[in-house]
Parts: structure tokens; C-alpha cells; sequence
């Protein structure tokens, strides 16, 4: 996994150059006008390149940002916008818990032994009764093309399977392999690890965005 995306690091630092990518003008307005993120420790987990660490930098957030790919951390540094963000690509080395954890397009990449310890590890990761976002393919509108990628709906529809999906930059088409999950069972999922979904919603069709909250040791 973390080979897989670090080959890719170059090519996903021109994608998300573009302003025009609907995570940067639809999800991410949205997030921040659900949630103040203002002054809250926040971690981007699985940040790629580092472009939503620095837009939530932006908006005063205090931002950590990890990723196992060690070249997509690498390739986040080097844009030298560091802007104070703590960058880890190692888990061990995150001693702390945070008010915030964002997680965007990162579940769906994970197969589901993988997906799973990745949400385990962020409820190890968030302080009780905060907030974790979640941001993950919509499931019902895969295989309908989209303006910044499109998939190739699996053969079948059980949760896990493997799927394409196809992204371009420069008349270059790259192919990730996806998971097949439904907003269903990413809530258990959650649940299992004490995260309680409080909101969710579809943004532009393609992305879903749950939002949940830890639970408190007395319940809350
Ligand atoms: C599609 S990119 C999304 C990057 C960024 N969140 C964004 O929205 O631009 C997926 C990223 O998640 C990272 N990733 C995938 N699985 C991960 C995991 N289990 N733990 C940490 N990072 C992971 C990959 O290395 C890759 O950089």
C-alpha cells in the first residue's frame, strides 16, 4: 500500500494543484461550515500531498497531517508551505489525540482488514466527544463518470470489492484500485469503534461525507 501510493506522489501533487476539483469547492467549504476548526488540533490522516493540511492551516486549524506513504509526506514538505504543520508518516511517532481528525479519500482505498484498522486507529487517535470527518465515494453513483474521476462499477456489489477507479491529469489516465463500502456499513463500522455518526450527507453527487463523534466513556 504505502509503495502503491508513494508511486504516485508526483502525479497527485499536479492533480491537487487544481482548483477546480470538487473536494476543494464543494466538500471542503461544506466541512468548515459545519464544523469550527479554529484553534482545534486537527489531523489530516492519510493527507497525500498536504493540500487540505494547509487549507485547514488556513482557517487556523493547529494541523498534524500523517500518511503511510513516505514519499507523499515527503513530496507535502518539500511545496515548503510547511505553514507549522507536523508531518508523520510513521503512527508510532503521533504521541498525542486531537480535537479533530479529517479523512478524505482514504477509507475507499483500503481493503477490508485495511479499512478497518485505519478507522480503529483514528478513534485511538480522536480525544472522547470530538469529531472525526470522513469523506468517501458515494457508492450509489459509481460507474457514472465525473468531471475529476470516474470508476468502474465491480461485478458484484458486496462490500470489499476491489474496483477501478480512473483519474487523468495532463491527457494521462492513472488507475487506483478502490473498495466497494456503503455509507451503512462505514456507520457500523464506526460504531464498533465507539464513533457515532452525527451527520451525513451526499456533496456533488459522487462524495459522501459522514461526520461522527467519539463516545464518552459515560456514554455521551
Ligand atoms: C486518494 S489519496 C487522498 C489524499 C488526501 N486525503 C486528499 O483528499 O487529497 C489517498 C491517500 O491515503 C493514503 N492512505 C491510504 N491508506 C492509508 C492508511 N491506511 N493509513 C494512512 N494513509 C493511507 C495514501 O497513501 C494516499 O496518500
Amino acid at each position: 500500500m504505502q509503495a502503491e501510493w508513494g508511486k504516485y506522489a508526483e502525479f497527485f501533487s499536479k492533480y491537487s494543484e487544481n482548483p477546480n476539483l470538487d473536494c476543494k469547492k464543494f466538500v471542503f467549504p461544506k466541512v468548515v461550515s459545519l464544523i469550527n476548526v479554529k484553534n482545534k488540533s486537527l489531523l489530516d490522516f492519510g493527507c497525500g500531498v498536504g493540500t487540505y493540511a494547509r487549507m485547514f492551516r488556513s482557517r487556523g486549524a493547529r494541523v498534524a497531517a500523517y500518511d503511510l506513504a513516505t514519499n507523499m509526506v515527503k513530496t507535502a514538505i518539500s511545496t515548503g508551505q510547511n505553514m507549522g504543520i507536523k508531518y508523520f508518516y510513521r503512527l508510532n511517532d503521533i504521541q498525542t489525540v486531537f480535537d479533530i481528525i479529517f479523512c478524505q479519500m482514504v477509507l475507499v482505498a483500503n481493503n477490508k482488514n485495511m479499512m478497518e484498522l485505519a478507522v480503529e486507529q483514528i478513534a485511538q487517535l480522536l480525544k472522547e466527544g470530538r469529531i472525526g470527518i470522513f469523506v468517501n465515494v458515494n457508492h450509489r453513483k459509481i460507474g457514472k463518470k465525473f468531471k475529476d474521476f470516474y470508476s468502474i462499477l465491480p461485478e458484484e456489489k458486496t462490500i470489499g470489492a476491489p474496483y477501478k477507479t480512473l483519474v487523468c491529469i495532463d491527457e494521462k489516465w492513472l488507475t487506483f484500485t478502490d473498495y466497494y463500502y456503503t455509507d451503512q456499513y462505514f456507520q457500523e463500522m464506526f460504531l464498533k469503534y465507539n464513533l457515532k455518526e452525527i451527520h451525513r450527507e451526499v456533496i456533488k453527487e459522487q462524495y459522501l461525507l459522514q461526520i461522527v463523534r467519539k463516545i464518552e466513556k459515560n456514554g455521551i
